[in-house]
């Protein structure tokens, strides 16, 4: 028997979404909740989780263990992130300043500001600020309940500068307890060196891809107006492909322009944002086994239309959520604050946002044992100062975390 080194006891409730994998169609939102429940890890691993008597019969008496008292609190898996954009320099206040008056996003960036204002920013720093810039904001959702995420580039555009984002990443990811995946996201916007997108992307293809990928799991594109075009979006992400990287795409956010038929065409793990998207196009992406990631918060930063969540969910679409922290068009690391939107303007019940930032989102990331409170899985473990598991998604803003537990270490 594998020896029980943390045990936490007579919480009021353990709550994890079922089965394995994703959860989708009449699974989506589907909870198991023990209640009331202790939950023993060995290690970095779940061991058990059930009623407080029953699990104390599985540990060999006599034996101490650490222990966690769980009276009056709710038992959640680690909160999963599966898009954020860490890796940058500066800020953009003075922008959403401007915004707060009326300039529109995507006006600011077809004048060079917006993405390529963080580029700037981001090249002219060293790679110790890039670094303590990544730390600090992994610190910041570690805070808010997330243990994995996906980290992402783009904030270079040059060779030198999106290795430095991604080693940045990398040794963040050294100095963190969180489990980090990381993405190249040399496709995010056309820098003010190039004259045409197709020309960049040659570029990135053939002189930064090679060093980039050993360094990431996925590759990413911002397939839109004024960014990148279906033509060069398959270029870009079938090159990246052949490096073994998992395709993600940008898609929708403002206009729709072919990402959703793409994205099956070439097998991508995920298209993001689908603020945009029609109902012929949320079909056709239910339907298949691309996951489907809101950013709502993203879309309350900006003001976009609301994504069709409801038919995604309801059509059987994976269905994840994520904060899309970034300095532009979402400065939030609260996955609980997503959660709480998905409820409140997306027509997702708090079960089916726990879902999407648990089981699902692993899934997007390929994390198959992060997700869930069962046997085997990773021990991550949130303890929610709330009698209730609803509470994570309705307390706007205001996670209450007593303790959180990442690989079965209590932080
Ligand atoms: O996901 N849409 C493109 N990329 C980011 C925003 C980047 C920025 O504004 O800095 C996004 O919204
Ligand atoms: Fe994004």
């Amino acid at each position: 028997m594998a020896e029980v080194t943390l045990l936490i006891h007579d919480l009021a409730a353990a709550v994890t979404p079922m089965g394995t994998g994703p959860l989708r169609g009449r699974e989506f939102g589907a909870l198991r909740v023990h209640s009331p429940a202790s939950v023993a890890i060995a290690g970095d691993r779940i061991f058990a989780v059930g009623p407080p008597a029953e699990i104390l019969r599985e540990i060999p008496s006599g034996r101490g263990c650490e222990s966690v008292d769980g009276r009056g609190k709710v038992a959640l898996p680690g909160l999963v992130d599966s898009h954020t954009h860490p890796a940058f320099l500066g800020d953009r206040a003075a922008e959403f300043e401007l915004r707060s008056s009326g300039a529109a996003y995507e006006e600011i960036h077809a004048s060079g500001g917006g993405i390529r204002s963080t580029v700037a920013a981001t090249r002219a720093g060293s790679a110790r600020d890039l670094r303590s810039s990544v730390e600090r904001h992994l610190g910041w959702m570690l805070e808010h309940g997330t243990t994995t995420v996906e980290a992402k580039s783009g904030y270079g555009l040059d060779r030198e500068t999106e290795l430095k984002s991604l080693r940045a990443i990398h040794d963040a990811a050294h100095s963190n307890p969180m489990d980090v995946y990381p993405t190249f996201l040399g496709a995010h916007t056309v820098p003010p060196e190039f004259d045409s997108a197709a020309e960049y992307v040659e570029f990135v293809i053939h002189e930064v891809l090679p060093e980039a990928a050993p360094l990431a799991r996925f590759a990413d594109v911002f397939l839109e107006r004024g960014s990148f075009e279906v033509p060069e979006a398959r270029r870009y992400l079938k090159a990246c492909r052949e490096y073994g990287l998992a395709l993600r795409l940008h898609a929708d956010q403002f206009s729709e322009r072919g990402a959703i038929p793409l994205a099956l065409e070439l097998g991508a793990r995920s298209v993001d944002h689908l603020e945009t998207t029609q109902h012929e196009a949320a079909i056709l992406l239910a339907k298949s086994d691309v996951a489907a990631v809101l950013l709502p918060a993203c879309g309350l930063f900006l003001d976009l239309p609301l994504p069709p969540a409801r038919l995604l969910a309801d059509e059987g679409a994976i269905l994840a959520l994520a904060t899309d922290f970034n300095p532009g068009s979402s400065f939030c690391e609260s996955l609980p604050l997503v959660m709480n939107l998905a409820c409140t303007r997306l027509g997702l019940s708090p079960a089916e946002a726990l879902c999407a930032c648990t089981a699902n989102a692993a899934h997007v990331l390929g994390a198959d044992d992060v997700g869930r409170l069962a046997p085997g899985y990773k021990a991550d473990v949130l303890l929610l100062d709330a009698p209730d598991w609803r509470h994570l998604s309705y307390h706007l803003g205001g996670d209450r975390f007593a303790a959180r537990i990442k690989s079965g270490r209590v932080l």
